[in-house]
Formats: structure tokens, sequence, C-alpha cells
């Protein structure tokens, strides 16, 4: 970036997958890679941004600039991180592919087979890391992330009333696109507006994505 479109704003950016374990051996995890936040986070440091990066379980390594980086496992320690770094934070970008749930206990030691029994997990739902953050005053300004499969723009823009966010970048995933891949394909949308961002290696997208959530940012706070 020749104008720096981020300079001394902090951004908090959330990347990869929650691993919710089971007990000393299992865990219920996703198939995010991490690559696209980490991207994004290496994008903000190039525009000029202090930036906060909390890493899901992935074996990345720390993109070039940036200034924090907090390593978590569950969707609690995600949450807890988040909170922390958000606070007087002017940009979340949540790319992080929280579970939805964890185990309501987690064994202390590692569970056994009982001829051929069924075995039920029971299963509490996680907290929502963005909606938290968007309930708070003051707020930074927040992006979230959808990877659907199909209805890609109703459930965009359903997501982004209803978790109460200033923009959400919306990817299909499949076909060579969205988890463990290099390539993506992205939509953003917010209240009045939407920019489609063509299939792309992941750090050309970032680059872009930063691009727009400035001119956003810039178009919301003056
Ligand atoms: O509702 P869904 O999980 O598809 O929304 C995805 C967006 O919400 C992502 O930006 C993700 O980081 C965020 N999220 C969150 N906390 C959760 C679940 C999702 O911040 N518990």
């Amino acid at each position: 970036f020749s104008d720096r479109v981020l300079h001394g704003k902090r951004v908090v950016v959330s990347a990869g997958p929650t691993y919710e374990d089971i007990d000393p051996v299992r865990f219920i995890g996703n198939r995010s890679s991490g690559r696209m936040g980490f991207a994004v986070a290496g994008a903000a440091a190039r525009a000029g941004a202090q930036v906060t990066l909390v890493a899901g379980p992935v074996s990345l390594a720390t993109p070039f600039g940036v200034a924090r980086r907090i390593d978590v496992r569950s969707a609690a320690q995600m949450h807890a991180a988040v909170t922390e770094a958000a606070q007087g934070a002017d940009i979340y970008i949540g790319s992080a592919a929280v579970g939805d749930y964890r185990p309501s206990q987690v064994a202390e030691h590692k569970l056994k087979k009982h001829d051929g029994a069924d075995l039920t997990l029971q299963l509490s739902e996680n907290p929502d890391i963005l909606a938290s953050l968007a309930a708070r005053q003051p707020r930074p300004f927040l992006v979230g992330f959808a990877a659907e499969t199909q209805n890609v723009e109703n459930y965009a823009r359903d997501k982004l009333q209803r978790k109460g966010l200033d923009m959400i970048a919306a990817n299909q995933v499949g076909e060579g696109l969205g988890f463990e891949t290099a390539d993506n394909a992205i939509t953003l949308y917010w209240a009045d507006g939407s920019l489609e961002l063509p299939r792309a290696d992941k750090a050309a997208l970032a680059r872009q994505l930063i691009e727009c959530i400035a001119s956003r940012y810039q178009a919301v706070h003056g």
C-alpha cells in the first residue's frame, strides 16, 4: 500500500478454527486453515495498522508486521482473548471459524468403547464472539465472515443484521474455494452496498478486503 490506508488504527483479527476438547486425546474441530485470516492480518499490517492476531490451532507463521499474536485453542479462550484485545480497538475482523458447540463436559480420562453401544455427546452452545462485541459501547467497526454452501447473499445479509455488524465478507465454500484452499472469492456486504471480489489468491483478496474496510470505516467515522 502506498497510502497506508489504516495508518495508526488498532485492528484485531481472529483466524483459524477452534478445537473443543472431548477428552485428553479427542476434540471437535473444523476445516478452517487460518490462511484467509492470516492474510488479512498481514494486509492490515502492511496498510499501517497496529495488528493483534488471535489465532486458533494452526501451524502458520505470523505475517510480517503483525504486532502481537495470541494463540488459543477453544472458542471460550478465543472469546476471552478477543474481548481483551478488542478493548479500544478501531476494527475487529472475525475471520475465525468458531465452533458453535462444545462438549458440555470434558472427560478427564480417555473415553472407552462400550460393547457396540451408541455413545451420546452432549453439546453446549458457545458464546458468539462477534455478537458479544456488537453489544458493547464503544465498539470497534465489526467485520464478520460468512462461509456458506448455498443462498450466500441471503444468509450473509441476514447475519449482517442479526449480529449487528458493519460489514460481512461472504464466500461460497466448495469447488476449490474457501476452506483448505489457496484461492477464494468473496462478496462484501454492508447495510447499503456490496462489492464483489472475484476469485484470486488469499493474499490478493486480503489486500482488497482491507482497502474496502478502510474506505467503509472512513465513511462511518469520517
Ligand atoms: O453464524 P456464523 O458462525 O456463520 O457466523 C460467522 C461469523 O461469526 C464469523 O465472522 C465468525 O468469526 C463469527 N462467530 C463468532 N463467534 C461464534 C460463531 C461465529 O464470532 N461463536
